[in-house]
């Protein structure tokens, strides 16, 4: 292994930094010559790359999104597209390729692989924890603290007022952050995708909700087959006028910040474990962290996000809620 590709692709994630980093200090320790490319799969199409020295990935570790940008790039998902990434791999030299994304990086990478013989490792890096084979993603436990702090302080002002606040966070299919940032902040309920009939559920806990708490919070994945917190709420409103009800979109701020240490570390763990895996000779694998060991997991099966939610964690917030 003489020279390898970066890509950070998909929504970015804090964590990517310092998964760049190690990716980078990792080959620079072991000779070899590191290009990261910009945007994505975008950097493949247009040949656009830095190349990625021990002193440029200095003072990142710290910091959230990502220092190669990211993209969502439709033009590489055609036959064009794929052609002209593989060609930029062979005029580079490139011997391997590592991506840092979530399942719709890694489905790129399994049709890139049609086109070109370069080995290719994934490190999974989205908030929304959605991958099989790893226990936690790079950006999930960072986004999840951002989700605790913003409830907390809507808790403040829910409890002031007496309201029920519809908080409606990411998981565009899924509702892995929106459970485990419900358990964490106290709140009511949650509403996710995997959890069908939710809303009716929801809807007939309201009328013995305990009268000595004043505040409710209800946290509503974004993927949640309701349609999301505006609607929720209307409908609450609609069938329980005597309620004040409040929504918050957290949006966009949960994909930001200064990646945690729990993530800083995995992401380390990671980004070194796939350096490795490409001098060995792995092709098409994920790199995760299943209990507290290096995994590895084909990307076909990666990206099925087919596990159900913990039903334990839906019993805790049901119990602790009540
Ligand atoms: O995949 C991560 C994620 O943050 C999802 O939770 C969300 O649905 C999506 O990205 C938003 O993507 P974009 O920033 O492209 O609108």
């Amino acid at each position: 292994m003489k020279k390898l590709g970066i890509l950070t692709s998909g929504g970015d994630s804090p964590g990517m930094n310092a998964c760049i980093r190690a990716i980078v200090r990792t080959a620079c320790y072991y000779n070899i010559k590191a290009l990261g490319f910009i945007r994505g799969y975008e950097g493949l199409l247009d040949n656009k790359f830095i190349e990625l020295t021990h002193k440029s990935v200095s003072g990142i570790i710290h910091r959230g999104g990502t220092i190669l940008k990211t993209a969502r790039s439709s033009r590489f998902m055609t036959t064009e597209g794929l052609q002209q990434a593989a060609s930029t791999i062979s005029a580079n030299n490139l011997d391997g390729l590592i991506i840092i994304g979530g399942d719709g990086s890694f489905k790129g990478a399994i049709e890139l692989s049609k086109y070109t013989g370069i080995k290719i490792i994934g490190c999974p890096g989205t908030i929304d924890n959605d991958l099989i084979g790893t226990d936690f993603t790079i950006g999930y436990d960072t986004a999840i603290n951002t989700v605790v702090d913003a409830i907390d302080k809507i808790r403040d002002t829910a409890e002031s007022h007496d309201r029920i606040f519809v908080v409606e966070v990411m998981g565009r299919d899924a509702g892995l952050i929106a459970i485990r940032s419900a358990i964490a902040s106290g709140a009511e309920a949650v509403l996710i995708p995997e959890i069908k009939n939710d809303t009716e559920t929801l809807l007939s806990k309201i009328k013995n909700w305990r009268k000595d708490k004043s505040s409710k919070i209800v946290v509503v994945a974004e993927g949640d087959e309701s349609g999301g917190a505006y609607k929720v709420a209307d409908t609450i409103k609609s069938l329980h006028p005597e309620h004040d009800v409040r929504v918050t979109v957290l949006g966009h701020i949960q994909r930001g910040g200064n990646p945690t240490c729990m993530e800083r570390v995995n992401a380390a763990i990671m980004g070194y474990a796939a350096v490795n895996a490409l001098t060995d000779g792995k092709h098409l694998q994920m790199i995760g962290i299943i209990n507290k060991q290096i995994a590895f997991t084909p990307f076909e099966k990666a990206v099925k996000h087919l596990e159900a939610i913990n039903p334990e964690l839906q019993k805790l917030l049901e119990i602790l809620s009540s």
